[in-house]
């Protein structure tokens, strides 16, 4: 639970993005909604945030005046760090493609891009780092159920309803003759 003064001061911090808001797309009260939160501050003001939200997606963000000074990578340890301790099993995000820096940091951090995506007609990666065994598994979850949603959007329904029951018939053929 966020207190009201650290919520005043992150209303402030995110009141005073300029051009880093386009690439960090977390409304304000997801903001302070979000399950895990990190800061660093620098002068006593907060400097960066990051994250991982209500919708289990990890968030980041350095004002602009504090960035290239390693802020962003301090916060995305921290971030790794309290989801191992709270047993987090695996963590996934969204980027835009062009973002190559915030990509190039999570690279480095051990993510992954698993599939890309198209959101608001610009493309995305889905990220995704496990923290455990599950987690592993969790990212052929991923992988599977993003195959299959191909499958059925490419696949007219017609056709793939008549695939399975081709499929169902020779089934029965096989066992039932
Ligand atoms: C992405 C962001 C958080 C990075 O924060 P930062 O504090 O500037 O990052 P750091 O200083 O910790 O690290 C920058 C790294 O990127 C590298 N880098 C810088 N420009 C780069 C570029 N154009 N291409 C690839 N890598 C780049 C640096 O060399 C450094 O890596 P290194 O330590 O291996 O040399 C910051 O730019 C930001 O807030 N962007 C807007 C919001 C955003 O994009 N959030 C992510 C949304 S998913």
């Amino acid at each position: 639970m966020i207190g009201k003064q650290l919520s005043k001061e992150i209303a402030y911090f995110y009141k005073s993005l300029t051009v880093e808001k386009k690439d960090f797309y977390l409304p304000f009260p997801e903001l302070l909604q979000s399950k895990l939160l990190v800061i660093e501050r620098r002068n006593g003001k907060i400097a960066g945030i990051a994250g991982i939200s209500k919708k289990k997606s990890l968030f980041l963000v350095v004002k602009n005046e504090y960035q290239n000074q390693k802020i962003g990578q301090r916060l995305t340890r921290k971030v790794i760090d309290h989801a191992k301790k709270r047993k987090y099993h695996h963590i996934t995000l969204n980027v835009f493609q062009y973002n190559v820096k915030a990509i190039h940091i999570y690279r480095k951090f051990g993510f992954t891009v698993l599939f890309t995506n198209l959101t608001s007609s610009r493309e995305n990666f889905f990220m995704m780092l496990p923290l455990d065994f599950r987690g592993s598994l969790y990212k052929i979850y991923f992988l599977i159920a993003h195959r299959l949603r191909l499958i059925v959007k490419h696949v007219p329904l017609e056709h793939f309803l008549y695939r399975i029951r081709r499929l169902a018939n020779k089934i029965r053929k096989i066992f039932l003759g």
